[in-house]
């Protein structure tokens, strides 16, 4: 496994990887969310590149960048076993040097939801992977659909601009309680953790009221809130009930429809979802 620091070096080696070439973005502080991606891309590529980069631009002001946890020497131990061929590890100045001025901003679905919660993310996120395609130049690239406003940002903008790539989603990875895993689950004390479950619960409740004929989505968001409001530390950010292209909000499910949340555990900021239909 080669690990890569500059722009300049991936450019040079990415000639002689054999394609077709899987890419998985990460953030590090890998998980088995993570690894199932490159299980995946390993499975389908001839060769796999994965990325560790905690992307200044996708964090707000008051968000969590600094402290967002770390752990290379690991990730890439994990990444080795998993068969990775290339892993591109750049500094904050080799992506972003001082005179970087361009962006890129995907329209409506990246300003609700999260988009409107946390200004400038997915302007970020956008700018970052948009990058990282033009300089890894994969021909798949994989994301977790437990961010799926992410990935549907992602598979706007390939489209929109014309990319020349396939984006490949796969499942969210839980864990055995069902709470979607997370790097940011390791903020979580131990009632916080046990609380975190709701999240999850919330989903399969909505889950289980359309599969038994409930389809407004007022009745349905308004069960999720009670039941999340039984956790004395869990403040509900949002729950949408949505188009699963569009993200349009539905007043009645008409599936395929995206149900995520955003709901705050102590100082923590979980996100989740379920597709129905
Ligand atoms: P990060 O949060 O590290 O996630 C990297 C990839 O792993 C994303 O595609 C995410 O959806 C996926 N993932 C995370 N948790 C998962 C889980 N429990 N099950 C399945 N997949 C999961 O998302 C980012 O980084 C960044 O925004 C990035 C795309 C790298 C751009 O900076």
């Amino acid at each position: 496994m080669k690990v890569v620091e500059t722009i300049a070096d991936l450019k040079s080696l990415r000639p002689r990887l054999a394609e077709p070439v899987g890419f998985v973005p990460t953030m590090g502080y890998l998980h088995q969310g993570h690894l199932a991606l490159v299980r995946q891309a390993r499975a389908e590529n001839v060769s796999v590149v994965a990325s560790i980069f905690v992307n200044p631009t996708q964090f707000g002001p008051h968000e969590d960048f600094a402290r967002y946890p770390r752990d290379p020497q690991r990730d890439l131990a994990l990444l080795e076993k998993e068969g990775t061929d290339v892993v591109f590890m750049p500094s904050a100045d080799e992506m972003y040097p001082p005179q970087f001025n361009s962006w890129v901003e995907v329209g409506k679905v990246a300003e609700r939801l999260e988009g409107a919660a946390r200004p400038g993310h997915f302007r970020g996120v956008a700018t970052v992977v948009a990058k990282l395609f033009n300089i890894v130049q994969p021909d798949r690239a994989y994301f977790g659909q437990k961010d799926a406003q992410q990935l549907i940002v992602i598979k706007k903008m390939a489209s929109d601009l014309d990319m020349n790539l396939e984006i490949v989603a796969a499942p969210t990875v839980r864990e055995a309680d069902g709470l979607a895993m997370s790097s940011r689950n390791t903020y979580l004390n131990p009632e916080e953790r046990k609380q975190a479950v709701v999240l999850y619960q919330a989903l399969t409740l909505a889950q289980k009221l359309w599969s038994q004929g409930e389809k407004d989505t007022k009745a349905i968001r308004r069960q999720m809130t009670a039941l999340i409001q039984k956790q004395p530390l869990a403040k509900i950010d949002y729950i949408s009930i949505a188009d699963a292209e569009t993200l349009d909000e539905l007043d009645t499910v008409r599936p395929p429809a995206l149900v995520s949340l955003a709901v705050r555990i102590g100082k923590t900021r979980l996100i989740d979802n379920v597709v129905v239909g």
